[in-house]
């Protein structure tokens, strides 16, 4: 049966009971609202280890907006019943009292790639998301930890935090990128696009449509605002994947902010 875990320090004493016993541990955390996105992830630990962690914690130390925290959808009874599904062999589901006994007075902070992109639109963002998932991998010290291409920016920053702190040679860790996951549509499925009306999918689709097929980042955000959606930005450049050019969105569409992103030419 699958383990369900709030308490931290249980936590970490299973974890650590999995890998003493010589299995390999496979970890992914995650936000819940589970979709295919998150099973991707779920399903390529599974592949790659004995053992398969998924954290389920909406983190509120990352929310810039206060009104998109308590609209955050929370499924924990669908998550749950996927996890299980799928072979998962164990949940931390803590709270937040329990991973901020500090009550949020320490944190980490980057203090470059943190501050593109998303960053320059969501103050504060990644200083909580770059926190929290320094407690989670230290309390799991897993074998691997995987993180969607989805968010391509979190998962440099958090593989650049391993590097930077010995996560490997402490821990243990290798922090592991998964291929982004899309509906049919080539909408990047999102926890998010639940509270998005039928039209707005629709909409929200052709986000994907454009930055894929126009080439020029003026014409392709034009597109993109003909289309309804406000751009926060689209961005072409290298910055976070040295020679590597990757183009990258942000829209707001029905009061629901969406970000895409995807590998371009070099020019
Ligand atoms: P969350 O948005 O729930 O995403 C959890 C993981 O799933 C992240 O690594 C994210 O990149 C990945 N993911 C989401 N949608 C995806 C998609 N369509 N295709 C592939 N992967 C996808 O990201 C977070 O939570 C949080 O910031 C977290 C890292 C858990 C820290 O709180």
């Amino acid at each position: 049966r699958m383990q369900v875990i709030t308490d931290p320090r249980e936590w970490a004493g299973y974890c650590r009971r999995v890998t003493a016993s010589g299995h390999s541990l496979g970890f992914v955390p995650t936000m819940g609202a589970l979709h295919s996105g998150h099973a991707e992830l779920l399903r390529q630990s599974l592949a790659e280890n004995a053992v398969t962690a998924l954290s389920i914690f909406v983190n509120p130390t990352q929310f810039n907006d206060t009104s998109d925290l308590e609209q955050y959808p929370r499924t924990l009874e669908a998550d749950l019943a996927l996890a299980e599904k799928l072979g998962v062999q164990a949940v931390f589901l803590p709270d937040a009292s329990s991973m901020y006994p500090d009550d949020g007075d320490y944190r980490l902070d980057e203090q470059r790639l943190s501050r593109i992109l998303e960053g320059a639109h969501r103050p504060g963002h990644f200083s909580g998301v770059l926190t929290i998932v320094m407690k989670l991998l230290l309390l799991t010290a897993p074998n691997r930890a995987y993180f969607g291409e989805k968010d391509y920016q979190q998962y440099v920053l958090i593989k650049r935090l391993a590097e930077a702190f010995f996560l490997r040679e402490s821990l243990g860790t290798e922090i592991v990128l998964s291929p982004l996951v899309r509906e049919e549509s080539g909408l990047a499925l999102s926890s998010r696009n639940q509270r998005l009306s039928d039209e707005g999918r629709r909409t929200a689709a052709r986000l994907y449509q454009i930055i894929r097929r126009v080439t020029e980042p003026e014409e392709a955000a034009h597109r993109i605002a003909e289309s309804g959606m406000t751009v926060e930005y689209l961005t072409d450049t290298d910055e976070l994947s040295p020679g590597s050019p990757r183009r990258y969105a942000a829209v707001q569409l029905e009061g629901v902010r969406l970000i895409d992103n995807l590998p371009v030419a070099a020019k």
